[in-house]
């Protein structure tokens, strides 16, 4: 059962070029069992034409504290007002929904594959899974659009850095620098979330190993809670192609069964 919380928000500010992260107090939100992967389904306030949630990515959570940091791109007029929401807002939010990312206890190394706003999540598994060891490879347009590397540098082994036009580490795509890593050393799961060219050229980089993978799908969401069918997505099973609505049969799904 969805429940709509009040939230309110503590901090709401620009950490990269189109790029916001906004930390909200939410009273009686199941942070206990955040998974990562979930999101947050939040209302734009003093909006009454955006009258729909935004699906958001969850970055981190305080449980002590009550706390939730998401990070969101400006992409339309909802995103763009809530960049404009100040301290003290209180908005609707519906959190943490959908499915994460799961591990196993064999589990022992993880490569995480980000892009885009896609990075965000990706940080909330080394806060909940501490015990395991990342390699972090991570996509930016530009030096510009860089946030969290000092996160994913804290608290992995080794990240590697690509961006669009080079201007911070490697020119060229993220999945290149992996598949040079893969010919030295596999992982045992890889897990992803990124725009949808990023994750078909890894998919294809992963093609010639056996590694399992799991990714959170950035899908436009209209009512986000199974109600609309506004963000299905195939999945290829063994059965045949089935549809899932993303928002409550997702975000989170095998690499390798999703249709991109
Ligand atoms: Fe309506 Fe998923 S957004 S069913």
């Amino acid at each position: 059962m969805l429940k709509n919380l009040k939230a309110q928000i503590i901090k709401n500010e620009r950490i990269a070029r189109g790029i916001y992260s906004m930390v909200i107090i939410c009273e009686g939100a199941d942070l206990a069992n955040f998974v990562p992967g979930q999101f947050a389904n939040i209302s734009v306030p003093e909006h009454k034409e955006l009258l729909l949630k935004r699906p958001i990515s969850i970055c981190e959570t305080d449980v002590e504290k009550n706390t939730v940091t998401l990070v969101y791109q400006i992409k339309g007029k909802g995103t763009t007002a809530l960049a404009d929401m100040g301290k003290g807002t209180v908005l609707d939010a519906i959190l943490p929904i959908g499915s994460g990312y799961h591990l196993k206890n064999s589990d022992k190394k993880v490569f995480l594959v980000g892009g885009g706003v896609g990075i965000a999540p990706l940080l909330s598994v080394t806060r909940k899974w501490a015990d395991k060891t990342y390699e972090a490879f991570l996509g930016y347009r530009g030096k510009e659009f860089e946030y969290c590397l000092k996160d994913f540098q804290s608290v992995s082994e080794k990240v590697y850095v690509s961006s669009d036009d080079g201007t911070i580490g490697e020119k060229g795509f993220v999945t290149d620098m992996l598949k040079s890593r893969l010919e030295r050393e596999t992982p045992d799961v890889i897990l992803t979330c990124g725009p949808p060219p990023m994750l078909k050229a890894l998919k294809k980089a992963l093609e010639p190993f056996d590694i399992p993978a799991q990714v959170s799908m950035e899908q436009r969401m209209c009512c986000g809670f199974g109600a609309c069918s506004g963000c299905v997505c195939g999945v290829q099973k063994d059965e045949g192609l089935e549809y899932k609505k993303v928002c409550v049969e997702g975000p989170v799904f095998d690499l390798y069964e999703v249709v991109l």
